[in-house]
Order: structure tokens, then sequence, then C-alpha cells
């Protein structure tokens, strides 16, 4: 009785006091998963380390002190990447807990009333979601059905609404393909305001949008080690001009990559050619299980520059699917009633060679009846 009268008391305040649109907000939803579970959700590398240089990391971690705050600035972890990207010192680096956090502080150094946040659409769920955050205007513009960028549609847009940040995802989520840098070029000129190129696959792709930093005052050039094997860690990473990173780090929380993280990634950086053989043969895998899903057919397959595909069921119902693979041990995304361009569709992230197969043979099961 005491703790219902608790509750109710809680409610009353929260609905007095908690912004009415965050009331109505739904939280981010990241399904619960089973350990035997083969997770192909969430666009993760499905590769451990050699035994060896999971050693060495263990090793190296026993020199870390969990006790003491971390190096605030990252300052030798900078220095690694700008290493092993080869980033010139003309640019600034500022990191964030995952690529999301960065987003976030981007969206907070612009955020005004009124305000446009501009992305097309299908694209991170997270543009929208900050915006929303932080009571920006947001607007989408719809690829096209091939999910190519409508540049007349953004360059409109971008007259009508003057955005402070436009993000472009290359190559994009869901997606999987590259809008192109020509394309990315008249975004860029059109605009005012500061465009992120978000390139959190890059690894995954012939394109790179570094060279744009070179030729434009209003760009930057976002990437994550998420996709590479070290999503537990959160390491998201900004590369621009200073005067925008400087005013970006303000807004940072102190710390915001802690000592385990900073250890690990500059580790990990050391050891970046096992990173890139490991990128390198999800790039083999993902071109094998395309030629294999692309033979079902019932099934659509998109081609993809990114360590998924996406398909769309032509017979099934895609959320049905997903559900069912799931019963028979295989986690993967529907994109169903995301957005009307990705009705029926599922997104798989490429696995292990064994993880594919056992996807291939469920799904053949599956859509087979
Ligand atoms: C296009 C894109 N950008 C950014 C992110 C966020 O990555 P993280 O926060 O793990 O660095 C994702 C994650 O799926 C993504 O698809």
């Amino acid at each position: 009785m005491a703790s219902d009268n608790r509750k109710q008391a809680v409610s009353a305040r929260v609905e007095r006091w908690v912004r009415t649109d965050v009331q109505a907000l739904k939280a981010y939803h990241v399904p619960a998963i089973e350990e035997h579970v083969i997770k192909l959700d969430a666009m993760e590398n499905p590769y451990h380390w050699p035994s060896a240089m999971q050693q060495a990391w263990l090793d190296a971690l026993q020199q870390i002190h969990v006790n003491r705050y971390p190096d605030a600035d990252c300052s030798q972890l900078k220095q690694a990447f700008r290493e092993a990207f080869h980033i010139a010192e003309d640019y600034e680096l500022l990191f964030g807990n995952g690529s999301d956090e960065l987003i976030q502080l981007l969206a907070m150094a612009v955020a005004g009333p009124k305000r446009t946040i501009l992305a097309p659409e299908p694209s991170f769920v997270m543009y929208k979601m900050i915006a929303q955050f932080l009571q920006m205007n947001y607007v989408g513009i719809p690829l096209g059905t091939d999910f190519s960028l409508d540049v007349s549609a953004m360059l409109k847009a971008i007259e009508t609404h003057n955005p402070a940040l436009i993000f472009l995802a290359q190559p994009n989520n869901p997606t999987g393909n590259v809008f192109g840098e020509e394309k990315i070029r008249r975004i860029i000129e059109a605009a005012s305001g500061l465009v992120v190129i978000d390139e959190a696959y890059t690894a995954f792709s012939s394109s790179d949008g570094y060279s744009l930093l070179a030729d434009y005052s209003n760009v930057v050039i976002m990437r994550t080690l998420s996709k590479v094997g070290l999503a537990g860690l959160r390491l998201g990473y900004l590369i621009g001009h200073p005067g925008w990173l400087e005013e970006v780090n303000k807004l940072r929380l102190p710390y915001n990559i802690n000592v385990l993280t900073q250890a690990s990634t500059a580790f990990a950086l050391q050891h970046v050619d096992e990173l890139f053989k490991q990128t390198a043969q999800i790039c083999a895998d993902r071109e094998l299980l395309k030629e294999r899903l692309s033979a079902f057919d019932n099934l659509h397959v998109w081609p993809s520059e990114a360590n998924f595909l996406l398909c769309r069921t032509l017979e099934h119902d895609a959320a049905e699917i997903q559900r069912l693979l799931l019963a028979r041990g295989v986690l993967i995304k529907s994109l169903h009633g995301s957005h009307p361009l990705l009705n029926n569709c599922l997104r798989i992230t490429v696995g292990t060679p064994e993880e594919n197969e056992v996807l291939l043979r469920e799904l053949a099961a599956l859509l087979a009846s």
C-alpha cells in the first residue's frame, strides 16, 4: 500500500516535471540475447583476436590504474589514431563514447528552437532521435526507390530549412550503399551549416571522405571502431578542422573515454593489421553470402559496401521470418514498419562462415514454406 502511494506520487511528479515530449518517447530498445543465439542483428564483427594478441592485451591491461581518472584529452590515443589512420596534424580529433555520443555533441553545439537537422531517410535512426531529444526540427528526405540520394530534394530542403547540421552516412545504414562523392560534394557546397560524413562502415567500403576536409570548411568526418571488432569498448571519433572540434569539445563531459577503452583501443591500433585482416574476411564473406541469398527466388538482396546485407522478402512477412528465425537460433533485424521504403526488409549482419551457413540453412527452410 505504502509503495503504491509512493509510485503514484512519483508518477505525479514525473508528469509535472519531465518534458511532455520526453514522456511521449520510447526508450531505444535492444533485445535481451540468449547465450546460444547467433547474433547477426547489430553489425558487430564476429571475430575474437588471436590468442597471443588476447594475452598481450590482458598483459597491457595490468598496467592500468582504475583508481585514477583517465587522460581527459586522450593525448596518447590521438597520436595512435594519427599514426594508424594517417591523419594530418592540420586536423583535430575528438573521441566519443561511441559515435552516438558524437552525434549528440554535434547536435548540442548547434541546437536551438528553430534549428534543423537534415538527413536522407531511411538512414541511421539516431540522427532523428537526437534531434527530438534536443527539441530541434528534424527533416528526413526520402531516398529514391533504389536508395540513391535524391540530390534535388536535398538541395531544395537545404534552401527551405537552412539546416545547421546534415548527416550523410556513407555507406548508409540500413541500405548498405554509398551515395557517391559527386552528390555529396553538391550537398556540402549548397549547405551553410555543418555536413557530417558518417563513415561508420568505411572499413568495408572503398569510399573515403577524408580528402573532403581539405576542400571544405563545413565538413567533419565521423568514424567508429564498433564495426571493426571493438563495439564493446565504445569508441567513436571525429576528424575535422580544429575550429569546429574545439567548440564541440566544450560540450563533452570530462573523462568520457574510460581508462580501459583508452588502453584497449591504443593496443588494438598497434595490431591494426589484424583488424584489417578481419574486415577483409568479412568483405569476402559478404559477397559469398550475397550470392547465396540471391539464389532464393523469393528474396531480393541489395548490393552492400558495409558489413551487412539488406534483403526484402517477396512472398513472406519479413517480421514473421525474423521471429521464426530467432526461434531457430539466429537473430537478424526486421526493418519492416520502420520506413515505407523498407517494407518487408531484413538486415543481416555478415557473420563467420559457419554462422552464415546456419543462417542460410534456417532461412532456406523458412522461405520454402
Ligand atoms: C551509420 C551509423 N553511424 C553511427 C553508428 C553508431 O555507432 P557507435 O555508437 O557504435 O560508434 C551506427 C551504428 O549502428 C551507424 O550505423
